[in-house]
């Protein structure tokens, strides 16, 4: 459903990316691992649509639509929804704002994301409902951000670094509400440097090294007994 080919990005004259080749197949969870500054969120923004960076060349196709040449808004809706590094919740809308702001109808009858159904997912939303996001907690932001991008019905699913600065406990509850929402309608990519979430969630693993280029692929269980991997890509 997602096919990246030759695609080289750019900052400037600063090549980030250079010739990356990634698929995520329909229904699959796909994490992309890698170290700093590797080049994951250039790649997640080139997805979605958000410039800089630059696309130098190469295609990124989902379901046969070509996604170089379009906006942000374009791309999502298509039917592509972005839970951004860092969350980008809007601090002066209240939760509900939040949430409806992006809404629209669901594209499959079978999976309809509304209001209800994201309070219903993440019940501490429900309890915030009216406060404003920038007086939320990081795994409430989190939370809205997730429930914000599901709004929108997405069919695919771009997760950038979705446990950045969550405590456990909350990284655990998220990481359960998204073993609940994987299935054939929802495919996702999930960029991750924690290692645990990218194995209890992911079908396969990508990790990307230098150059925005992939290094390793594979399943969980290969990339948990590739000590190797872990130690030269990762290091963990
Ligand atoms: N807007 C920008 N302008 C110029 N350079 C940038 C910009 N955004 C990122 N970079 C550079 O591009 C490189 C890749 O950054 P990117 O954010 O894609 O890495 P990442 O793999 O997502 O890292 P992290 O795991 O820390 O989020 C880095 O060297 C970074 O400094
Ligand atoms: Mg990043």
């Amino acid at each position: 459903m997602l096919s990246i080919t030759g695609l080289s990005c750019s900052y400037g004259t600063a090549s980030i990316i250079d010739d990356l080749d990634l698929k995520l197949a329909q229904g699959e969870v796909l994490s992309v691992l890698g170290r700093n500054g590797m080049g994951k969120t250039t790649m997640v923004s080139a997805i979605a649509g958000i410039r800089p960076p630059e696309i130098r060349s190469g295609s990124i196709k989902f379901d046969d639509k070509e996604l170089t040449s379009l906006e942000s808004f374009e791309v999502a809706r298509l039917g592509i929804g972005l839970v951004p590094q860092g969350r980008h919740v809007f601090g002066s809308l209240t939760v509900v704002e939040n949430l409806n702001v992006v809404a629209r109808p669901p594209r499959h009858s079978a999976d309809l994301w509304t209001l209800e159904r994201v309070f219903d997912f993440f019940p501490r939303l429900a309890e915030r409902a009216s406060s404003f996001a920038r007086n939320l907690s990081g795994g409430e932001q989190q939370m809205l951000a997730i429930g914000r991008a599901l709004m929108t019905n997405p069919s695919l699913l771009l997760m950038d670094e979705p446990s950045e600065g969550l405590a456990p406990i909350v990284l655990g509850a998220i990481r359960d509400r998204l073993l609940e929402i994987k299935g054939p309608d929802l495919s996702i990519l999930l960029v991750e440097q924690n290692l645990g979430l990218a194995l209890s969630l992911a079908d396969r693993i990508a990790i990307m090294g230098a150059h925005g280029q992939i290094v390793w692929t594979g399943t969980p269980d290969e990339l948990r007994h590739d000590d190797e991997a872990k130690k030269n890509h990762l290091g963990v």
